[in-house]
This record gives structure tokens, C-alpha cells and sequence, in this order.
């Protein structure tokens, strides 16, 4: 396996009084996919939060590419190369498509070459280019919510359940925008609850469980198990069958 580009390693995280993320130990390796399963609750969207710097850690460390992030401030984290797309999509509804790719590029003027890369997986963003993206589909809206995120070349995204509520089509043009990145050298984590979208995308998992990582292995070990598969859907996705 490749070094990791990010680890967190005993990481607690508290909000408010609530203690929710109760040592979490991971490692995501450099270039590729990996992801994060868990059942409602189980603390993965705060995992991505404590990575960003919108939580903070009260206990342990998180190290992205050779450095300590733990207590750095999120614009800073963001600077470092590290793109956050949140369950909630993140855009600007009443700016058009390519003003929210604008605002998004924090390097000037959009690259050309790249935004055509961006619709070539995307062809949505270009039929609505010039359209309020709050008029756009929730699929077309997670495209721009992506594309925002990856608008300038980022060392790693994290992705929190981009399929949620999606069509199939839609998740077959997800898909081949992830293997896009894949290829492109940019490291994913993606939170999902869609096990048919991540076992063929990913290369790593890991399954967390109250405020814990329960389980971590390759994706080919998971989806050709199983036994590990009924222990690990059982624990994580009932919820959601
Ligand atoms: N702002 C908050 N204040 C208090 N508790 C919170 C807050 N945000 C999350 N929690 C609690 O933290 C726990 C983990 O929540 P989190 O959103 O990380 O779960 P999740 O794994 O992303 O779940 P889901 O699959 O439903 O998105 C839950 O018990 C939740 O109620
Ligand atoms: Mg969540």
C-alpha cells in the first residue's frame, strides 16, 4: 500500500458537551480512493469536519502530507490543498454555474483546459453555464458542488455522500467523474452509504461505529467477502435497506 497522505491517529473530537468522535484512527493513502462507511450517526460527517479545522480535535493528531493540521485554521487546511464538497452542497444558488466555479478558484481566472476536462465528465455545467445553479437538478447541483471543490487541481477531496437522493444515470456520471480524478492523482475520501457506487470505486475502507473507525482493509477484500460484507452491511447500512 502507498504512503498516506493524510492519518488521523487517536483523534477525539467534543461538540458542545457531546463527545462524539472517540479516538479515530485512519490512514488514507496517496492517489487513491478511499472510503468511509458507517450508520446514521456513527460520526463521519464530523470526521470530515475535524479534518477541515470546522471542528477541532480535543485530543490526537491529524497529519496532511508531512504536516500537522490538528490546530492549523480552516482556510489555511483549504490552502494546503484540501478540498471539502458537504453534504449539503455547498453552492451559491442565485450565481450562475460558471460565476460558482469562479468563486471557487482561488488561483484567478478559471483554466480553461481544466473547466473543459471539468464538462467532459460533466456535460451538465456546460448546457447550464450561464443558468442560477439554484435552478439546476439535484444531481446537476452536486456536479457544480464537485466541480467547485475541484476546479483547481487539490491534493485531496473529501466528498460527504455525493449519491444521496441521485438518479442511477446521475451515479454512473459520478462515478466516472471520481475515476477522472483517480487518474489525475487527486486522493479521495468519500463518506457513502451506496456500497453498489463504492465497491467498484474504491480502493480502501474504512467502517466506522460510534465515534470510532471498527474496521479498515482493501475494497476488493471487503467485496469479495462475503461473510465480512454481511458483518460489515449488518453493522453499517441496515439503516439504510
Ligand atoms: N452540531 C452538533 N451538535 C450536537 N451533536 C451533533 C452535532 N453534529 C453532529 N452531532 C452528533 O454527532 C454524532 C455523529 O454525527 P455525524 O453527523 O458525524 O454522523 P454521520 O456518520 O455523518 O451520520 P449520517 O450518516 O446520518 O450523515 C451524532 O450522534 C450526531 O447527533
Ligand atoms: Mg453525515
Amino acid at each position: 500500500m502507498s504512503e498516506a497522505i493524510l492519518t488521523l491517529a487517536g483523534v477525539h473530537t467534543h461538540i458542545g458537551e457531546y463527545h462524539i468522535l472517540q479516538g479515530v484512527d485512519m490512514q488514507v493513502p496517496r492517489g487513491g480512493l478511499s472510503v468511509l462507511l458507517g450508520r446514521n450517526g456513527a460520526g463521519k460527517t464530523t470526521t470530515l469536519r475535524t479534518i477541515m479545522g470546522l471542528w477541532k480535535a480535543s485530543q490526537g493528531k491529524i497529519h496532511f502530507d508531512g504536516r500537522d493540521i490538528t490546530a492549523m485554521a480552516t482556510p489555511d487546511i483549504a490552502q494546503l490543498g484540501i478540498a471539502y464538497v458537504p453534504e449539503s452542497m455547498a453552492i451559491f444558488s442565485d450565481l450562475t454555474v460558471k460565476e460558482n466555479l469562479l468563486l471557487a478558484a482561488r488561483n484567478g481566472p478559471l483554466d480553461s483546459s481544466r473547466v473543459e476536462w471539468i464538462c467532459g465528465f460533466f456535460p451538465a455545467l456546460k448546457k447550464f453555464w450561464n443558468y442560477p445553479a439554484g435552478n439546476l437538478s439535484g444531481g446537476q447541483k452536486q456536479m457544480v458542488a464537485i466541480a467547485r471543490a475541484i476546479v483547481e487541481p487539490r491534493k485531496l477531496i473529501l466528498v460527504d455522500e455525493p449519491t444521496k437522493g441521485l438518479a442511477p444515470a446521475i451515479i454512473l456520471s459520478l462515478m466516472a467523474a471520481f475515476n477522472e480524478l483517480k487518474a489525475s492523482d487527486t486522493t479521495i475520501l468519500l463518506v457513502e452509504q451506496n456500497f453498489n457506487f463504492v465497491r467498484k470505486l474504491g480502493d480502501t475502507v474504512a467502517v466506522m461505529d460510534d465515534g470510532r473507525v471498527v474496521h479498515t482493509g482493501s475494497m476488493q477484500a471487503l467485496a469479495e467477502d462475503n461473510d465480512l460484507q454481511q458483518h460489515l452491511l449488518g453493522l453499517s447500512l441496515a439503516a439504510h435497506q
